[in-house]
């Protein structure tokens, strides 16, 4: 089911945390940083689906994870990516925030959001790691739903940019939209536009959620 962003209890705390991944995630024209060229620097530091069988542009910034130590490697990026994790962490229903860099003419297969499946991405891809050089761990062990903030998109018609679940259909977003729900329903999204777009995914407890 979509769930309704305004059943999260801390919903009203959100506002600084997305102002400022604006800040960071923005240049001053606006537009977002090249997260291509700052993974091939960084070499597998930054999150990067290029190994799975199928083609997706799919590039992710771990900002926050509740039972681990600051991504040090988020601060090579930019230094203010600490306060963004000090932000976070003053809301303790979030388990984990993640900032998303879709390519452009790139589907998301059919998945669903699942730990254990991320963990065993990370071993494989030697990606992430915290400042004792272990794998950054599992950053939810309690249920959480999906609360998902629109970074910046380009301008659009239709739904060229979109997120669909199997069993409650299809949303279209854009920059500056909140919505919220179960990652466990299977579903997949797509951005037929030509150019990136961003999005910043929060896991929430669903301890926290008015429903
Ligand atoms: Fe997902």
């Amino acid at each position: 089911m979509w769930l309704d962003p305004k059943d999260y209890k801390d919903y009203d705390k959100l506002n600084p945390i997305i102002k400022l991944t604006k800040e960071i995630i923005l240049d001053s024209n606006g537009y977002p940083i090249d997260i291509d060229a700052i993974s091939d620097k960084l070499k597998g530091f930054v999150a990067r689906y290029n190994e799975v069988d199928y083609e997706v542009n799919w590039n992710a910034i771990t900002a926050y994870q509740r039972l681990d130590t600051f991504n040090f490697v988020a601060e090579l990026i930019d230094p203010r990516f600490r306060d963004l994790y000090n932000e976070i962490k003053k809301i303790p229903s979030i388990a984990q925030v993640i900032i998303n860099f879709v390519g452009g003419n790139t589907i998301t297969p059919w998945h669903i959001d699942d730990d254990s499946v991320l963990e065993e991405w990370k071993k494989n891809n030697s990606g992430l790691y915290n400042e004792n050089n272990s794998v950054i761990g599992c950053e939810s062990i309690t249920p959480t739903y999906q609360l998902m903030c629109g970074i910046w998109t380009t301008e659009f018609s239709g739904d060229d940019i979109c997120l669909e679940f199997k069993d409650y259909g299809k949303k279209s977003w854009r920059a500056n939209d909140i919505i919220a729900f179960d990652g466990t329903n299977e579903h997949m999204g797509w951005n037929k536009t030509s150019d990136v777009r961003v999005a910043m995914y929060f896991d929430v407890d669903r301890s926290a959620w008015k429903i």
